[in-house]
Parts: structure tokens; sequence; C-alpha cells
């Protein structure tokens, strides 16, 4: 088995190594080719990725190239985790909305939007050379705003899937709560990409017994502490609403806190120029312990799952996966991408069937879902009007004071990244 990872350079991949190598029974890869422009952290990460396969005994092989042609050759399946623009875009996305009184986030709101802009274009021509080298494989996009992003490969008829490390996060962390097997918690997990909730918490699979009240009423300070929500509202919601939820539900109080401290972007950055440094160091043969202050906790485990069920393995049967609606949520076009439950096997994902959905989630749900389908139309068409609309559109923008002034800056602060701009 062949696996290619394009933007093998990122930080993050020892995280994605340290996953291969524990989980090589699930997922047998012989050849791992990591894929990114920047040479210098090609040759830093792909040396501690050998070292990580080495120390656990792994016997793949991990070649690292700059040729994305070469590098998607035969494989099986590419997974795609790049940031057109890298921190330095990201930290823009998350500080000029601010400007406007709205929330500076990287896939949330406007600076979420900017992300879309840059990033379809460059994905889908991606997508489009390994179709062209390797029509047979799957796609699996962990590149945000992952909704969007998967939305716009299988319109253009992909063979894709979206992956995000919320839902498996809740699973580990439930499971510990519960003191059972992560695979024994069986979420029910609902919504849009970074715009979910845990309606359920189920012990064995989808038809078992939902001990979500028990958790809530034993753990619901720690489970309202991590999300830095207040506890009442979880308790009120009688669902676990992902951390993504807080830009909504505290739209304002996040304004003001992000106004008073550095960026996640600048933090971000900071770090990765010591874990380049750490991993230069031909002793370190594991993933340094600093990762685990990134976000992308479990994210290795998650692709590991999907691509064992997606090439015919070994994964769990039922996975939060990010693809289409196909009536699952009545209420949203059949091409809508929702976030769900989902069986996976080597013919893609199938939602599992969602109970009628609160109209508290499901409005919101309508709505973004509106905002990301003239999102994805400005992506692919550009022009100042559509990026307008999908502000316009967007629940946390709303007005046309802010529209307007988000879109004179989303244009200003990434004209080198627009084609049409
Ligand atoms: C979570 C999200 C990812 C996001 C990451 C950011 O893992 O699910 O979509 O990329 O957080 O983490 P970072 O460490 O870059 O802030
Ligand atoms: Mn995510």
């Amino acid at each position: 088995m062949k696996l290619t990872v394009v933007g093998g350079g990122s930080t993050y991949t020892p995280e994605l190594i340290d996953g291969f190598a524990r989980l090589r029974d699930t997922l047998p890869i012989e050849e791992l080719v990591l894929v990114d422009p920047a040479a210098g952290r090609l040759e830093l990460v792909g040396g501690l990725a050998r070292r990580i396969f080495a120390r656990q005994g792994h016997p793949g092989t991990i070649t690292t190239t700059q040729d994305l042609d070469a590098g998607v050759d035969g494989a099986d399946a590419v997974l795609l985790q790049l940031r057109v623009g890298g921190q330095a875009a990201r930290e823009q996305d998350e500080t000029w909305p601010l400007e406007c009184d709205c929330v500076g986030q990287e896939t949330t709101g406007a600076g979420g939007l900017a992300k879309a802009l840059r990033t379809v274009p460059v994905v889908l021509d991606i997508a489009e050379r390994v179709r062209r080298t390797n029509p047979g494989a799957w796609i699996i996009d962990f590149t945000n705003p992952v909704g969007i992003v998967t939305r716009a490969l299988l319109q253009a008829g992909h063979k894709a899937v979206g992956l995000c490390n919320v839902a498996i996060g809740f699973q580990r962390k439930f499971a510990r709560m519960l003191n059972v097997a992560p695979g024994d918690v069986h979420l029910d997990h609902v919504g849009l990409n970074h715009l979910t909730w845990e309606t359920g918490v189920r012990l064995g699979g989808p038809e078992g017994e939902n001990v979500l009240p028990r958790l809530l009423s034993e753990h619901g300070d720690a489970i309202a502490a991590d999300l830095h929500l207040p506890r009442q509202i979880i308790d009120r919601l009688g669902a676990v609403p992902s951390y993504y939820l807080r830009y909504f539900y505290a739209h304002d109080e996040v304004v003001r806190e992000l106004r008073t401290k550095p960026s996640r972007a600048a933090e971000v950055a900071a770090m990765e120029k010591q874990l380049l440094e750490m991993y230069g160091d031909p002793a370190l043969d594991e993933k340094p312990e600093l990762l685990a202050r990134r976000g992308g906790a479990f994210y290795s485990e998650a692709a590991v799952d999907l691509a064992a069920s997606l090439l015919g393995g070994g994964g769990s049967p039922y996975q939060v996966v990010n693809t289409y609606n196909d009536g699952t949520l009545p209420f949203l076009p059949d091409d809508a991408v929702i976030e769900v439950q989902a069986a996976v096997g080597p013919e893609g994902a199938t939602p599992l069937p969602v109970p009628r959905l609160d109209p508290l989630y499901a409005g919101l749900v309508a709505h973004v879902t509106a905002y990301e389908d003239l999102a994805l139309d400005a992506a692919l068409r550009g022009g100042r009007d559509r990026v307008f609309k999908a502000l316009l559109a967007h629940p946390l923008v709303g007005q046309y004071e802010y529209a307007e002034g988000l879109t004179d800056r989303l244009i200003a602060h990434n004209r080198e990244h627009l084609a049409w701009a």
C-alpha cells in the first residue's frame, strides 16, 4: 500500500507518522511519500519521520519530494494537509476581521472565507493532477475549511472524503471519562465541519445505550471548562457543542478576548520554529511532547481508520466524516456537505440516518450551509460581489456595513493569492 501526504513538510506530520507506526496492523503502509514545496522543512520532517518508523520497527519506506506528480504516482490514497500562504496568511485571517468587530478565526467567519478562497483553487488543481496520474486513488482531505473544500472536490467528481479531529477528540475524551475503550464510544455527531453537536453518546454502537445524560451529570463541569462555555448552556442544550460553537454562542466575548492576546497563528508560528529545531536533532526519534499543544490531537488515528476502511482493510465500520448530505438532513440540499457518522468502506462513505434535528441546531446548520454554498461560488468564480454575498449570508456577519468592510479587507489582504483580484 502506498500513501502520499501533500503538505508532508507540515510540522504536524510527525503526529501522523506516529499514528502510522503504532497502527501499522490496521494500515499496512509499504511506501509513504511526503510531498511539499518547502525543501528545507521536507528534509527536517522527512528525517524525523524515518527515525520514528525505524524506532518503532516499521518496515515501510518514507521518501520526500517537491514534485507532486511524481509523489502521487501509484498512490492508493492521497492525504491533503496543506495551508496556502502558511501561518502568515492565517495571522491575517485572525486579525483584520476584528477591525469590523467580527471574530478572527481561520475557519469560522470572514477569516474562514478568506482561507476558502485561497485554498479551493489550489486543492482542485492538486486533485486534478492526482486524477490524471492516478484515477483510482482516494483523496482524504484534512485541508481547512474542510466542509467547503470537500464540497469543491466532490462537485468536481473526485473520490474524496473530508476529515476533522473534533469527533475523535470527543470520543477519546468521553471514553476516558466513562472508563471504556475509545472504540466502544459511538457519538451521535451532527452538523457541518466545525459546526457540530454531540447529541448522544452511545456505548457499543449506533444502537447502544445513550449515556450522554449521565456523562453530563457526572462530568459536565469538566466538559464545559474545556469548551470555555458556561456549564449552564451545555445543560440547557442537553448536547455537547464543538468548541467552534463558542464563536457563535459567545461571539462578542471571543472578539473582546482576541483583541487582548496574540493570535493563534503567532503562537503556532513560535511553536513551529521550536519544533523544526527539534526535528533537526538526529537523536530525536519520536514525536515531541510540544506537538501535543497543537490542535490536531488524534488526527493520525482518524486518518488511519479512514484510510484502512477506504482501502478495504479493517477500519471501524462507522466513522465521522464529511460527505454529501444526500437526504440525511432533509432540510439541506442533497449536495451540501455535512459532518456525521457514516458507514465507510471501499465504495466510500454513506451517512447513517439522523433523527429529526432540533430547530435549535437545524437553523444554524441551514444558515451556515447557505453561506458555504456562496463561499464555494466565490472561491470558484471570484469577484467582489460574490465575496460580499457570502459574507452577508454568514450568520456572524449579516449586516451590509460589516460585509462591505470585511470584503474590502479580505481582498486587500489576499490579493497575491486570488487570481481575479
Ligand atoms: C483542530 C481542528 C483543525 C485545525 C486545528 C488547528 O484540530 O480540527 O481543523 O486545523 O485544530 O490547530 P492549531 O494548533 O494549528 O491551532
Ligand atoms: Mn478540523
